[in-house]
């Protein structure tokens, strides 16, 4: 519409004036903003920008695929995709306290984008997709979760000789602006509005010591969660479970239980799903899935997925529970 036509124009007038012809390097993490502000920033300043994409093996199936696939291949931008996978397993390994696992992975993520992105000669720019509540917030207590590199105007977290400063282009706008600009851009809409995923990823929602064996597992459970989501619709409001629920995922409990299969008995872990409903996320309902979904869910999870025997539904609201289960 004209209205986000005239906003795009702005937004690429006044980074264009802001960077000139410095290099940009920004770190893309597959979420809605940092994706936003990537489309933004290339299409204002093309081959300046440079993205980074720490794949800490913590994402969703086929995550990073897709990521380049959009990025690089249809919008043209260019991405360092970076699989760390084996150094953030390394880093976790016998770690299982859930505060300690996300430091690790927070501390890991700066650390590997620091030395990719000092790989990029001549950047000034740190460009990073901040919106206005992050802004909020962060006047508010200072600090915010684990996966964000803080921002200050010479930005902590990165080397001294860097000196890198901020490019925020999205510091003025709510995450429905942010949205309705990344489907402007050319972003899938699919994509714009998926639900929320946490920095850590899967390393929240593996309980316990993370292991790629798990995380594995745990993927190919997931993608099925989220694809029967998408595919049922519902009669009276005719939309997809996905769009009727704020956040859905597959949460992988490393304890073993006894099933049958055909004449043969089998010891094997165990899934939850979570579908949650919530206007903030700092309250939420269990979303009433219906039986047949979840019917579905759970016999696809224990067919298709060797090593999954049994799948449970999480009916606990927040509070007490969280969203996440650690
Ligand atoms: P909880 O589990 O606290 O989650 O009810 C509320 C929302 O925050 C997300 N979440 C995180 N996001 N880093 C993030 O970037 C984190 O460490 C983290 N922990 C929880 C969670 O997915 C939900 O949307």
């Amino acid at each position: 519409d004209w209205v986000m036509g005239d906003y795009i124009a702005e937004a690429v007038e006044s980074i264009r004036k802001q960077v000139g012809s410095d290099e940009v390097i920004l770190g893309l993490s597959g979420g809605v903003d940092s994706s936003v502000a990537a489309a933004l920033i290339h299409r204002a300043i093309g081959q300046q920008l440079t993205c980074v994409f720490v794949d800490h093996g913590l994402l969703r199936l086929n995550e990073g695929k897709m990521v380049m696939e959009m990025f690089a291949k249809n919008l043209g931008v260019k991405v360092i995709h970076v699989d760390a996978t084996a150094q953030f397993m390394g880093e976790l390994a016998g770690v299982s306290d859930p505060e300690a696992k996300r430091k690790i992975i927070g501390k890991e993520f700066v650390e590997v984008f620091q030395v990719e992105s000092g790989k990029i000669k001549n950047a000034k720019w740190l460009a990073q997709g901040t919106i206005y509540p992050d802004v909020i917030e962060s006047a508010g207590k200072g600090k915010k979760g684990a996966h964000t590199i803080k921002s200050h105007h010479n930005v902590g977290g990165l080397p001294d000789d860097m000196k890198l400063s901020l490019l925020e282009p999205l510091r003025e706008l709510f995450k429905d602006e942010v949205r309705a600009l990344g489907v402007e851009l050319g972003l899938p809409p699919e994509m714009v509005y998926r639900h929320p995923f946490p920095g850590p990823g899967l390393g929240v929602r593996i309980l316990g010591e993370v292991k790629k064996d798990f995380a594995d597992l745990l993927r190919r459970a997931d993608a099925i969660f989220i694809e029967e989501l998408r595919s049922t619709i519902d009669e009276t409001s005719g939309k997809s479970w996905y769009d009727l629920t704020s956040q859905a995922f597959a949460v992988f409990l490393p304890v073993k239980s006894v099933g049958v299969m055909g004449d043969g008995r089998t010891y094997e872990y165990v899934v939850a799903l979570r579908a949650v409903q919530t206007q903030d996320f700092m309250t939420a309902h269990w979303a009433h899935l219906p039986h047949d979904l979840l019917g579905r869910v759970s016999n696809r999870i224990i067919n298709e997925v060797r090593g999954i025997n049994r799948v449970v539904y999480d009916i606990s609201g927040k509070p007490p529970a969280t969203i996440e289960w650690e």
